[in-house]
């Protein structure tokens, strides 16, 4: 079976039909570059932009980089702009797609599920944390495989600060970080917080990042949880979204 998936981040709206019996795209991934300001209406034409790329007249999974609650309503937008808060992105964007069936989720939670079902956590039991180092800090908590959405740990306070300004990728690149003094220093401060609070037995590292998993992941010490990285990399967000739309 294919559903469509769309992965809205901070520079690209990304989208292509998924094989859900495979956990792979079916056809490659179409981009837009995200507009600025990223408004409801801008951000919305993008995904249109994206889905009729490819012709696509079925149900569609999104990504949305803040809480959404009952796969509609968007409740914090911490990277975009605000005017999307309280905003029902299904309505909005099943509107703008001439009234196809429209699914959102937090793009951490479409990344987590995509990885326990097709990638790093696969048969992984217990509590299993899936944490994307990106722009912001994502997070997906699951307990024996089942989702609990919408957990927010980028947001943790840090040294004073808000997590994901200390911790994400951006916040390395921002302060001209090596990825030594990052992983050693930032992201194991971090990991430990999280660890303190909700003793994993894995944490999944996603994000851009997953990619350049040897160059910071052996600086990390000290942490109990296995850390491994994402395995689907780039598509997790797309995979998971069309994962939820198809009610996983
Ligand atoms: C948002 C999260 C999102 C994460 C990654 C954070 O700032 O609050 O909802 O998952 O960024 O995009």
């Amino acid at each position: 079976m294919q559903i469509f998936g769309v992965d809205i981040g901070g520079s690209g709206i990304k989208g292509a039909p998924v094989d859900l019996d495979k956990g792979d795209l079916a056809q490659e991934r179409h981009k837009v570059l995200t507009p600025h300001p990223a408004t409801p209406d801008a951000v919305a034409d993008g995904v249109k932009q994206v889905v009729d790329h490819f012709g696509w007249t079925g149900p569609i999974g999104v990504t949305f980089p803040g809480v959404v609650t009952d796969g509609a309503t968007i409740r914090t937008a911490a990277n975009v702009d605000d005017s999307w808060i309280d905003t029902d992105a299904r309505a909005l964007l099943g509107e703008r797609l001439g009234g196809l069936p429209v699914t959102v989720v937090n793009d951490a939670d479409a990344a987590g599920v995509a990885e326990m079902h097709f990638g790093a956590g696969r048969d992984r039991r217990g509590t299993v944390i899936l944490l994307t180092l990106g722009t912001g800090i994502g997070s997906a908590l699951f307990v024996d495989g089942v989702l609990v959405p919408n957990t927010e740990l980028g947001h943790l306070e840090l040294d004073g600060h808000d997590a994901e300004k200390r911790a994400s990728s951006k916040a390395r690149e921002d302060h001209d970080m090596t990825w030594e003094h990052w992983a050693a220093h930032r992201v194991t401060k971090y990991l430990a917080h999280v660890e303190m609070l909700f003793s994993p037995e894995l944490f999944i590292i996603g994000g851009g990042v997953s990619r350049k998993a040897h160059k910071f992941l052996p600086h990390i010490e000290g942490i109990k949880a296995e850390i491994v990285p994402a395995q689907l990399q780039n598509n997790a967000g797309i995979v998971g979204a069309a994962m939820r739309a198809a009610g996983h």
